[in-house]
C-alpha cells in the first residue's frame, strides 16, 4: 500500500510515464578534444550557494515510508550542500523538522484547514526560519490514484479501526516495515495539525481542498513571510508570466510527478516554454521523472537552474532511511559528473541548448 502510494500516479499514469520518457528523446551534443580536468556541480538558488543542483521535492506522509522521514532528509540535504522542501503533510511538525538541521529548508504550503490554517502555517514557518514558502497550485482537488483506490487507501491517511483491519494483513507481510512503523508511534496523522487524528477530524482541520490557493494568495503570503515565495506546479508560459506578475521569486515546472492532472505534458517538454516566458526575471527549476544523472544535465541544458527529485529519494529512504537518501543523492550526482566529463563540459552552470542535438 505504501509502495503503491509512492510509486503510482493518477489516472492511467500517462503523465507520470511521459515525464520519464521525455528524457529519452533528448540527445546530447558532446564536445571532444578538451577533456575537463574537474567538474563543478555548484549552483546558486535564490542567492544561496549549493554544492549540488539536485534538491529534494516536498513529499507528504513520509513517516509511512521510514521513521527517518523528513528529519533524515533535511540532515542529508545539509550534508550534501543542497535543500529539502518539506511538505505541509509532513509526518512530524514543521518545528520538529526545522530543529533537525541548521541548513536552509523550504516549506511547501497546502491550505491545510483553509486560508486560516494556511496563515498559521506560514507564520510558524517564518518563526522557525524556513527560507522559502513553496506554494503548490496543482492540487485543488484530490486526483484519482487508482492504485490507492485498489488498496482502499483514503487520502489523507488516518489510523483507526477500519484502516487497521484493512492494512493489518498486508502489514504483516512486511514485518520490518511494521516493526519500524510501530516503534515510530504509527505516524499516520497530519503532524502539522496534530488534533486531526481521525478521518472526520482530518476532514475539518486538515483538508487541503476546502479553499485551494490561487494567484491572489501570493501577496498575503509575502506580507506574513520574510523569505522567498516559490510557485510549484507551473506548466505553461501564460501561467509562468502570471507567477512573475504576482511576485513569485521562482517557479518549479512540475506536474506533481504525474499524480494530479493525467494528460498534463511531461515537465521536460513544458520547461523550454516556461523558461522563455520568464526571460530570466525569476529562477526556474523543474521536477518529474529524473532517474539518472544524465537527466539532470538534460534539464539544465533546457534551462532549469536546478532540479528536484521526489520518488527516487523516497525509494532510498524506504530501503535504508537517511543512509539510503545519501546513496541516491550520491549515485545521481556521480552519474551527472560522469556525464559532464563525457560531454566535455566542466561546469553545470555552462549547460545550455548548445549541448543538445
Ligand atoms: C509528492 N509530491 C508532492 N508535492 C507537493 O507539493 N506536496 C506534497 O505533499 C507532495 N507529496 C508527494 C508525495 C509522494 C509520495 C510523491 C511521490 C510526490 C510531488 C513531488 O513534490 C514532486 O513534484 C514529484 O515527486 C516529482 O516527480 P518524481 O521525481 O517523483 O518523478
Ligand atoms: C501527494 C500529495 C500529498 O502527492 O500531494 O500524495
Amino acid at each position: 500500500m505504501v509502495f503503491d502510494y509512492v510509486d503510482g500516479g493518477s489516472g492511467a499514469e500517462i503523465t507520470m510515464n511521459a515525464n520519464r520518457a521525455a528524457f529519452d528523446e533528448v540527445t546530447f551534443r558532446p564536445r571532444m578534444g578538451e577533456p575537463p580536468a574537474s567538474i563543478s556541480l555548484n549552483i546558486t538558488v535564490l542567492g544561496q550557494e549549493l554544492r549540488s543542483p539536485l534538491l529534494f521535492a516536498p513529499c507528504g506522509l513520509m513517516g509511512t515510508i521510514h521513521p527517518d522521514a523528513e528529519s533524515g532528509t533535511v540532515r542529508v540535504a545539509e550534508a550534501k550542500g543542497t535543500i529539502a522542501a518539506i511538505s505541509s503533510y509532513s509526518s512530524k511538525s514543521l518545528e520538529h523538522i526545522a530543529a533537525a538541521s541548521s541548513a536552509t529548508k523550504w516549506f511547501q504550503l497546502y491550505f491545510l484547514g483553509g486560508r486560516a490554517g494556511a496563515m498559521s502555517l506560514v507564520e510558524r514557518a517564518e518563526a522557525c526560519g524556513y527560507g522559502a514558502i513553496v506554494l503548490t497550485l496543482d492540487t485543488n482537488v484530490p486526483a484519482s490514484r487508482e492504485r490507492d483506490t485498489r488498496n482502499r487507501v483514503i487520502f489523507p491517511l488516518a489510523l483507526n479501526l477500519t484502516s487497521i483491519k484493512r492494512f493489518g494483513p498486508m502489514s504483516l507481510a512486511r514485518p520490518l516495515w511494521l516493526w519500524r512503523f510501530l516503534r515510530a508511534g504509527m505516524p499516520f496523522h497530519v503532524a502539522n495539525v496534530i488534533e486531526a487524528r481521525t478521518l472526520s477530524e482530518v476532514d475539518t482541520h486538515a483538508s487541503i481542498f476546502n479553499s485551494p490557493p490561487g494567484w491572489n494568495d501570493v501577496e498575503w503570503i509575502r506580507q506574513r513571510f520574510s523569505g522567498k515565495v516559490v510557485v510549484k506546479g507551473i506548466l505553461t508560459g501564460e501561467d509562468a508570466r502570471r507567477a512573475v506578475e504576482v511576485g513569485a521569486d521562482a517557479i518549479i515546472v512540475s506536474n506533481h510527478g504525474g499524480r494530479q492532472l493525467d494528460g498534463a505534458p511531461a515537465t521536460l517538454r513544458a520547461l523550454p516554454e516556461v523558461v522563455e516566458a520568464v526571460g530570466g526575471r525569476v529562477e526556474v527549476y523543474m521536477d518529474g521523472g529524473i532517474r539518472r544523472g544524465s537527466d539532470i544535465a538534460k534539464a539544465m541544458a533546457l534551462g532549469a537552474r536546478a532540479v528536484f527529485i521526489g520518488r527516487p529519494y523516497l525509494y532510498g529512504l524506504a530501503l535504508a532511511g537517511d543512509t539510503g537518501v545519501v546513496a541516491v543523492h550520491d549515485m545521481l550526482t556521480a552519474q551527472l559528473t560522469e556525464t559532464m566529463h563525457l560531454l566535455g563540459c566542466d561546469d553545470v552552470r555552462k549547460l545550455d541548448s548548445s549541448w543538445l542535438w
